[in-house]
């Protein structure tokens, strides 16, 4: 179980998905531009079609958890600093294809709505409504990311794919940290609507290794 013993205040509760809420709307805005951007260098079409189909996902996931965090009365003040945006989206602007594959879906996409379906079963009835389409969007996208980076490495010499592969944990590893240090208090709030943290970044660590033994699979 991810639920936490602690008896969840209200008040807490309330303030802390708010902030959830406007985090995940950020990474989502942030997802949508960093795919808009690699449509024109993506190698080849059905790549460019499925970016060009994730940009209008995630806009339409801004969307929908902007309209519900109206409704909600979140404090929708961005967390993510326009300097911490601009630092994320030239991270991913400057990396070779693969290796956007890797960050993109395998730690953003894969891991970030991890963290957010584990929130679901602890949220209320509208946020829980509000994240349904954008989660069973997210699915495709990873499924996306996942697909295609089996195949670049398929192209590979056994020797560079293991290498690559190797790596992935490290890259996942660096970006966590680059996100921790951005100081949002994410464990805190994610404490505050009644997650275990320690146990949500066990499962975390789960579902890398899952991915990792799918890519090699
Ligand atoms: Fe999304
Ligand atoms: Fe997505």
């Amino acid at each position: 179980m991810l639920q936490n013993s602690t008896v969840v205040n209200a008040t807490d509760y309330r303030a802390a998905m708010g902030q959830l809420l406007v985090l995940y709307t950020q990474v989502d805005h942030l997802i949508m531009e960093i795919c808009a951007e690699r449509i024109a260098t993506a190698p080849d079409t059905a790549a460019k079609l499925a970016l060009a189909k994730q940009t209008g996902d995630e806009s339409r996931h801004v969307s929908i958890q902007n309209t519900w965090m109206e409704k909600f009365g979140v404090d929708a003040t961005p967390l993510i600093t326009a300097e911490q945006q601009a630092m994320i989206r030239a991270h991913f602007r400057d990396l070779p294809w693969l290796e956007f594959l890797a960050d993109l879906y395998l730690c953003v996409e894969a891991l970030g709505s991890e963290a957010v379906e584990k929130i679901v079963p602890l949220a209320d009835p509208g946020t829980r409504e509000s994240l349904r389409v954008p989660l069973s969007d997210e699915l495709d996208h990873v499924a996306f990311g996942v697909t295609r980076l089996k195949q670049e490495l398929a192209t590979l010499p056994a020797q560079q794919r293991r290498a690559f592969v190797a790596c992935i944990p490290d890259r996942i590893e660096a970006l966590t940290e680059v996100f921790h240090g951005f100081d949002l208090g994410v464990p805190t709030l994610f404490t505050a609507v009644g997650a275990d943290y320690r146990r949500l970044c066990e499962q975390l660590d789960l579902r890398q290794d899952e991915l990792l033994d799918e890519l090699v699979a």
